[in-house]
């Protein structure tokens, strides 16, 4: 019996018990798989015996995976992606090589294989672009009983992996990996994982549940907390947003944004928990002018103070200063020597002698130091230079002031926020001094001040300066 046959034969079986159990499971009220439908067309012939088990396209039918035929949804949107011109971009860039190959077609790369399958052991064009089998391994078993076994991804990311989007984005030209290693999405805060009330925004598998991503991947039920890994952020297979975004980054609308989603806790202080004197994530609202203690009485109008950096004129709000995308060149050859894709999500990013991102943060603030290369690319500022120069600037006017700040409210209460004293994060008594205490971690949320200064300098140089004030209102204290 040739291999379709076979499939026909026992799928209008399969059919039949799975539709009796989809109206069962929707009468209950139960949990139904909307996206699966099935299907009367052959689901095309054997795979070659070399494949692996990989279907790819059905014979004939370039561009119609064979998984479409049941599971409808997904494939429409990932039709729309760019993993399904793989192959097109690759023969159209004029640079094709065999050992470009494995990328852009099914291969072993972002699946549980390990050695040649697909395109790369048949060289069979039904394998060619990044189709479903790509991330989901070969679905041979799988569509001969659907119910018994389905071939389920995996969203880790890490180099070393033999599975997950990594396998493909990485090396020079595409250094997503790397560069995302190097950044806090990479780390988990393990207590932060383990606890529900923090998960949300902690662990990458709770975040998705919170995000209404009900499907089955490999680290799922796993007890250990997935960062924010690549399929966090990004979409597998729906190109909606730009970039496969799950939410867009391309809008000044802080309730749309992508990264406003997790960056968004606490900026304001709360006097009924421990940890409410310190800011926790308020870089969206200081960026809209929302986060801080407004000083009874003082003369600032929320929301009317904000920087340009958190209008529509800043068309991507964090993505364009934290998703920053250059070349990378030897100055003296012209070669390339990375394509950085802004992946390790810093701002100004800190750079080593050939320009590459390092991902440290404590380097001075010159261009020799750092790229503000998104200052100049955005359109906002004519050169790097005069980004580096505004920063370090009101950097420094931030940080006397802050310093005039701590010390007015050490003469208050010289232990600060530890027990006793009128900083007292414990007591939920709520006072001038504990307001303005706020205000000074405000500004030096993240080490030092200048993440409040590039996010919203006239904002918190405002907060600062109403505190400044309120402190010496009501404790009689003065600043030198
Ligand atoms: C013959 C129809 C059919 C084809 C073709 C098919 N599937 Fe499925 N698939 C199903 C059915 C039915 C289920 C639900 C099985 C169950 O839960 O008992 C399923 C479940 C799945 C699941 C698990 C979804 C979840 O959240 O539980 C994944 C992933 C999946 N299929 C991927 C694929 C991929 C990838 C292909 C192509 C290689 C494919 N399927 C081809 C019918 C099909
Ligand atoms: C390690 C896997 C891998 C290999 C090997 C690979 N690619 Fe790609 N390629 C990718 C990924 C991932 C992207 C998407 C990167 C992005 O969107 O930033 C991509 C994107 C592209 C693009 C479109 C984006 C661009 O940079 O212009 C072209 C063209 C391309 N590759 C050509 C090639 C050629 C030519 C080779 C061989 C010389 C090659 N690729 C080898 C993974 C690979
Ligand atoms: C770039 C990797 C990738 C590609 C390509 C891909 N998938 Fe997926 N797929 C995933 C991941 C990861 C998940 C789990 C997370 C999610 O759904 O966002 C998933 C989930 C699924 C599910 C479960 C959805 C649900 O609602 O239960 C199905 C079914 C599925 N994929 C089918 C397909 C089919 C069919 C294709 C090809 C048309 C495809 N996938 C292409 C990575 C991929
Ligand atoms: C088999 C290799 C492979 C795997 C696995 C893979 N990708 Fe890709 N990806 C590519 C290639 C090649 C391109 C470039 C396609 C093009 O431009 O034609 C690409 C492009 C993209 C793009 C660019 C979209 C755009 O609009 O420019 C995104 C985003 C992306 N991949 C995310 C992912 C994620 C997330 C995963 C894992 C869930 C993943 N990829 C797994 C090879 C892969
Ligand atoms: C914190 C969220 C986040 C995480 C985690 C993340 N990305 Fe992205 N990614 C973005 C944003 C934002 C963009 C830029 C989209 C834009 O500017 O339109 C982007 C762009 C991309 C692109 C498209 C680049 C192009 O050519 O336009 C690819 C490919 C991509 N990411 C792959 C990955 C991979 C692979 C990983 C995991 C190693 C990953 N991303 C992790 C947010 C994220
Ligand atoms: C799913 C939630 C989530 C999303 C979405 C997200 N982040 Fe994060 N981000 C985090 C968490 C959690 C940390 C801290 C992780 C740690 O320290 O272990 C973090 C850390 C960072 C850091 C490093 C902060 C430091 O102290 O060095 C930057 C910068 C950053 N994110 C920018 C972004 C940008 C830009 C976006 C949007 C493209 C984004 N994030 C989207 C959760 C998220
Ligand atoms: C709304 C999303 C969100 C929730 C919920 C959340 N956090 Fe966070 N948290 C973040 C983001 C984003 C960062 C990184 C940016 C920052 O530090 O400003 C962060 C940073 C942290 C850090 C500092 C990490 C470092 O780099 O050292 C700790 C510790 C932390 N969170 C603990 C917790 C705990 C404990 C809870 C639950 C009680 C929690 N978070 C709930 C978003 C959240
Ligand atoms: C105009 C450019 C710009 C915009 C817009 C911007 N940032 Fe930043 N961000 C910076 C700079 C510069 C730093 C400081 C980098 C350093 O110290 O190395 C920073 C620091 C940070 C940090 C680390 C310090 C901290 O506060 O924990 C996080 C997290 C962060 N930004 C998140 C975001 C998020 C989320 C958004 C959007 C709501 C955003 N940023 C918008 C430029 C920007």
């Amino acid at each position: 019996m040739g291999y379709s046959d076979f499939r026909r034969g026992s799928l209008r079986r399969t059919m039949r018990t799975s539709l009796a159990v989809l109206a069962l499971t929707a009468v209950m009220g139960g949990c139904v798989d909307e996206d699966t439908v099935y299907n009367d067309r052959p689901f095309g012939n054997d795979p070659p015996a070399s494949a692996g088990g990989m279907l790819g396209y059905v014979e004939g039918q370039q561009g119609q995976p064979t998984c479409a035929q049941c599971h409808a949804t997904p494939s429409a949107s990932w039709t729309t992606t760019a993993h399904a011109g793989a192959w097109e971009t690759l023969q159209g860039s004029g640079h094709a090589q065999e050992f470009c190959e494995a990328c852009h077609t099914v291969s072993q790369l972002g699946n549980a294989a390990t050695a040649a399958v697909g395109w790369t052991s048949t060289g069979d064009e039904r394998y060619l672009d990044v189709q479903c089998e790509a991330c989901h391994g070969a679905g041979q078993t799988h569509i001969a009983n659907p119910q018994a076994t389905q071939p389920i991804p995996s969203l880790a990311v890490g180099q070393g992996l033999t599975n997950g989007c990594g396998e493909c984005h990485n090396g020079t030209h595409h250094p997503f990996v790397e560069q995302w290693e190097l950044s806090k999405h990479s780390e988990v805060v393990t207590f932060a994982a383990s606890n529900p009330e923090c998960a949300g925004c902690h662990r990458g598998q709770g975040t998705l549940l919170a995000w209404g991503v009900r499907s089955e991947y490999l680290e799922k039920d796993s007890a250990d907390p997935l960062p924010v890994v690549c399929g966090v952020c990004h979409d597998p297979h729906d190109a909606t947003f730009e970039g496969q975004l799950r939410f867009p980054v391309n809008t000044a609308d802080v309730t749309a944004h992508l990264c406003a989603r997790c960056h968004n806790r606490r900026s304001n202080p709360d006097p009924n928990e421990s940890h409410g004197l310190a800011p926790h994530a308020p870089e969206t609202e200081l960026l809209v002018g929302e986060a801080g203690w407004i000083p009874p009485g003082a003369d600032l109008d929320f929301g009317s103070i904000v920087a340009s950096h958190g209008t529509e004129n800043n068309e991507k709000l964090c993505a364009t200063c934290h998703v920053v995308m250059y070349e990378i060149e030897d100055q003296a050859t012209g070669e390339l020597l990375l394509n950085s894709v802004g992946h390790t999500f810093d701002a100004a990013a800190c750079v080593d002698a050939n320009g590459i991102p390092t991902g440290e943060h404590d380097c001075p603030i010159d261009t020799a130091s750092r790229s503000f290369v998104g200052c100049v690319a955005s359109g906002c500022h004519s050169t790097q230079a005069n980004a580096a120069a505004i920063m370090n600037l009101r950097s420094e006017f931030v940080a006397n002031q802050a310093a005039t700040l701590l010390a007015l409210l050490e003469e208050v209460d010289p232990n600060l926020d530890e027990p006793g004293g009128e900083i007292d994060a414990s007591v939920s008594t709520f006072t001038i001094a504990e307001g303005a205490f706020f205000n000074y971690n405000l500004a030096y949320h993240g080490g030092d001040v200048h993440a409040a200064t590039v996010h919203n300098s006239p904002w918190i140089r405002a907060l600062l300066a109403a505190s400044i004030s309120a402190v010496e209102a009501e404790y009689g204290v003065s600043a030198p």
